[in-house]
């Protein structure tokens, strides 16, 4: 088991874990009780399990006012669509009705659409109540468990209404993975990608020569299961503790989003988080060649990777380039009216360490990237 600490959070790695929460949140809350929280999907092929290591380590379960004991599961529609206020309200009427009190640990038990819809709702019950994460999907498992970013969509965007709250624990079970459908493998990969391009080549080059047994999760032995997810964790890890001393370095983690999110904008996010990714790391580190930045061949050696993962790397049909650069401008980075990108220098490092990791970007610049590609 590799063990990582953030922010007071225990990040623990380890193939099989989900069969032991139940003493490892015994060892950091003794005595709570506990509500396990996860979509439909995720509770009927964990659920069971999950629960049953609880029940076997002691742990209470909520307790209503007429005596009866409440149930230990509680779940939610898959999707982000449930990512909303009226789903948080759901479920924190049947914590309420169940009895939860102020002894209470939420387990948030799926993936990122459980961590953030959980975490949010650990973080107004009762005022906060603590939450464990069990994340089951890539992503959730190397960027939306970690970090303390809890919160719900509204009809105006994604994410606008939320709060800092962070797990007490992460647990990290890379058998999971097995199940997980291949679209949302590769959604994960775009994002391990990206940590491999920000602050490791010789991952990056890992993650190129073992795309066929990491495509093949269900197949794939456990050392390459753990490898994908230990490095990206700690890459995480270390930038967001780094954050902390050296202000800003955060951004990094950015790389490829600022184009991925004005395309997911201009789609009405009819393009996945992770395709979006994908294209906007190409696009953005051809932008890096483009301003002198970044060696030529970067983007290549990027869309080579990305491509052969299944990721998208060029604009979809009918998408107009100028759109998207539009759609950048919505986005929080500006530095003097122009938008701020995270731009890689090579593999494995990142630009701008004098200017805070964030770099003002001619529009200009962008459109052409954006038409080349
Ligand atoms: N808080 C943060 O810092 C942060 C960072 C990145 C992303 N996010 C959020 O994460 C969300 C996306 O997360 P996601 O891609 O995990 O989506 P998700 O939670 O919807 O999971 C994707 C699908 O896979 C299923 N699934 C999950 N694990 C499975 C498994 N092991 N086996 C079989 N099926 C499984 C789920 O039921 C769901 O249908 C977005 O809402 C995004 O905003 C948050
Ligand atoms: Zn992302």
């Amino acid at each position: 088991m590799t063990t990582l600490e953030l922010h007071g959070s225990s990040i623990n790695i380890a193939p099989g874990a989900l069969a032991s929460i139940g003493p490892s949140i015994v060892e950091r809350h003794p005595g709570c009780r506990i509500a396990i929280i996860a979509d439909q999907q995720v509770s009927q092929l964990y659920g069971a399990k999950a629960l049953a290591s609880v029940l076997a380590a002691g742990l209470k379960l909520g307790t209503t006012v007429g005596g009866t004991v409440a149930p230990g599961m509680f779940s939610f529609p898959a999707g982000e669509q449930h990512k909303t206020r009226a789903t948080w309200a759901t479920l924190t009427d049947q914590l309420i009705t169940a009895g939860h009190r102020r002894d209470t640990v939420l387990v948030a038990l799926g993936g990122g659409v459980t961590g953030d819809l959980v975490g949010f709702v650990a973080a107004t019950y009762l005022r906060g109540v603590p939450f464990v994460q069990v994340p089951t999907s890539l992503l959730a498992m190397i960027d939306a468990s970690i970090g303390g970013k809890t919160g719900v969509d509204t009809a105006a965007g994604k994410n606008l209404v939320g709060a800092f709250h962070q797990p007490s624990l992460v647990l990290i079970d890379p058998h999971l993975l097995r199940t997980l459908p291949a679209e949302h493998l590769r959604a994960g990969l775009a994002e391990a990608i990206k940590h491999g391009v920000i602050a490791d080549a010789a991952y990056f080059g890992w993650i190129a020569s073992s795309l066929r047994e990491i495509l093949d999760m269900a197949e794939t032995d456990e050392e390459t299961a753990v490898r994908l997810v230990q490095r990206s964790v700690e890459i995480k890890v270390e930038v967001v503790s780094r954050d902390e001393k050296e202000s800003d370095v955060r951004k990094i983690l950015n790389f490829g989003h600022t184009i991925g999110h004005a395309l997911e904008h201009v789609t009405g996010y009819g393009v996945p988080h992770g395709d979006a990714v994908s294209i906007g790391m190409v696009a953005e580190a051809a932008l890096a060649e483009r301003l002198g930045i970044a060696r030529m061949g970067l983007a290549d050696t990027i869309a080579t990777v990305c491509d052969a993962a299944g990721l998208p790397v060029r604009l979809p049909e009918g998408i107009d380039p100028a759109d998207v650069v539009m759609a950048t401008r919505t986005d929080k980075k500006t530095r003097a009216g122009q938008v701020e990108y995270a731009l890689p220098a090579q593999l494995g490092e990142m630009a701008g360490a004098g200017s805070s990791y964030g770099i003002a970007v001619p529009e200009a610049a962008v459109l052409e990237s954006l038409q080349h590609l």
